[in-house]
């Protein structure tokens, strides 16, 4: 459903190589009937032509905050609080750090001060830049403060390297915008995702862990927050940045992901994405084990089932989903998952060099009773995406 008709959106492109998909952003907002208005910095100038966006939009767009011409009617203050929207497209590291501390020296920075409505960021720079501290702290307080970041996604970048930077796909911004203006249907349910990798110590200084990166979950947890779930992720270490909106716990241990889950039932949704390790040492040492001729053995137990006992909880949510990483036998061994872990849908996901634990992207089937759908590889993104419209009608339904 179209919820962009009419809708007044103030884009506002900032001075990085993907300025000219500012132009293929606006042709969609256009195709949605959105109502269109843009403001570039003097520094995208320096990218694109004025002339280029006034022809599309066939009208004229501001520029300068220091125009008599734009400024008789305080323009700045016009443009925000004109708009019912204000996006940010793609959005510099330099813009990022100027927003995130209140810089207002030209009428783009003074309109984002201006301005009450909500604000989205769209980032997209070098992999170096995106990953500085000084970028990620920048995000942090942006996030902090009520922006909403479309974080950049992997791929080809303009400076000839591979990597994350790449401005989100114009389709998956005018989706996650339209989602910004469409009925919450997740509105009123409480979501938990966990993610990442569990560490389990074996002294002071050595554990036990896994490749898996967080992605997949950091992503469903932000489209569950897009739909209008409150969402907590509990993750365990990554390199990742948690997405906006989204209450965030640090956990390492086994026992700290079910610690914290089970902190925060009731909830309607829970989605167990993290690799929680099957094992743990029976003692953790208190010093650094010391290496020993004789034995190479450890000591490990089982550790927690963290999503059995969430299934079988009795503050169990309605909706208990769980991810099953295998390298071989993929469907066989989480079907048998799904029976003894008794949870409502599984996520079976293959894991290999190309996709999986250290890839962006997933090949998955999705297991429920009765039915088993295999998805075709997508981006860890678009599985998330996938996997909360699923959710969305398991609630419609569930309500009859
Ligand atoms: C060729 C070239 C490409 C650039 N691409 C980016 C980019 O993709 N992302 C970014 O954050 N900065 C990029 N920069 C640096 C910005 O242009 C610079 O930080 C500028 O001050 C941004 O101004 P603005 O944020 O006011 O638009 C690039 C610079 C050059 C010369």
């Amino acid at each position: 459903m179209n919820f962009l008709k009419d809708k007044k959106i103030l884009l506002i492109v900032t001075g990085g190589i993907a300025c000219y998909k500012a132009l293929d952003l606006i042709r969609r907002l256009q195709d949605k009937k959105s109502n269109v208005e843009c403001v570039l910095t003097s520094n995208a100038q320096e990218f694109v032509k004025v002339i280029t966006f006034e022809s599309l939009l066939g009208k004229k767009i501001s520029s300068n905050l220091f125009s008599l011409d734009q400024e008789k009617n305080m323009n700045h203050i016009k443009l925000a609080n004109n708009a019912e929207i204000i996006l940010v497209a793609p959005c510099t590291a330099n813009f990022i750090s100027k927003i995130s501390n209140g810089v207002a020296d030209d009428l783009a920075t003074n309109v984002m001060l201006a301005s009450n409505k909500p604000k989205i960021v769209a980032p997209a720079m070098n992999t170096n830049m995106w990953e500085n501290k000084a970028v990620k702290n920048n995000i942090n307080n942006l996030k902090k403060i009520g922006v909403t970041v479309l974080s950049p996604q992997s791929g080809k970048l303009a400076c000839r390297t591979k990597g994350k930077g790449k401005l989100m796909d114009v389709d998956m911004i005018v989706e996650n915008l339209n989602l910004f203006f469409s009925e919450k249907k997740l509105q009123g349910k409480n979501a938990i995702v966990t993610a990442g990798p569990s560490i389990e110590k074996i002294d002071p200084i050595r554990f036990i862990g896994n490749f898996s990166s967080g992605l997949q979950g950091y992503e469903i947890a932000e489209a569950l927050s897009f739909f209008g779930a409150k969402t907590t992720l509990i993750s365990g270490p990554t390199k990742l940045m948690p997405p906006s909106n989204v209450e965030f716990i640090s956990v390492e241990s086994s026992d700290e992901f079910l610690q914290k889950s089970v902190e925060k039932l009731p909830a309607d949704i829970y989605i167990s994405v993290a690799a929680i390790s099957d094992w743990k040492a029976r003692n953790i040492s208190k010093n650094k084990l010391k290496k020993k001729s004789t034995s190479t053995s450890f000591d490990f137990k089982l550790s927690e089932d963290v999503l059995k006992s969430i299934s079988t909880h009795k503050k169990r949510p309605k909706l208990v989903v769980g991810f099953s990483a295998e390298t071989e036998n993929l469907l066989s061994n989480s079907k048998k998952k799904f029976q003894s872990k008794k949870c409502d849908w599984m996520i079976a996901n293959k894991i290999t060099n190309a996709y999986g634990f250290k890839s962006e992207k997933n090949k998955v089937f999705f297991i429920e009773k009765n039915n088993i759908e295999e998805w075709k590889i997508m981006t860890k993104r678009i599985v998330a995406r996938k996997l909360v419209k699923k959710i969305v009608s398991f609630f419609k339904n569930y309500k009859l």
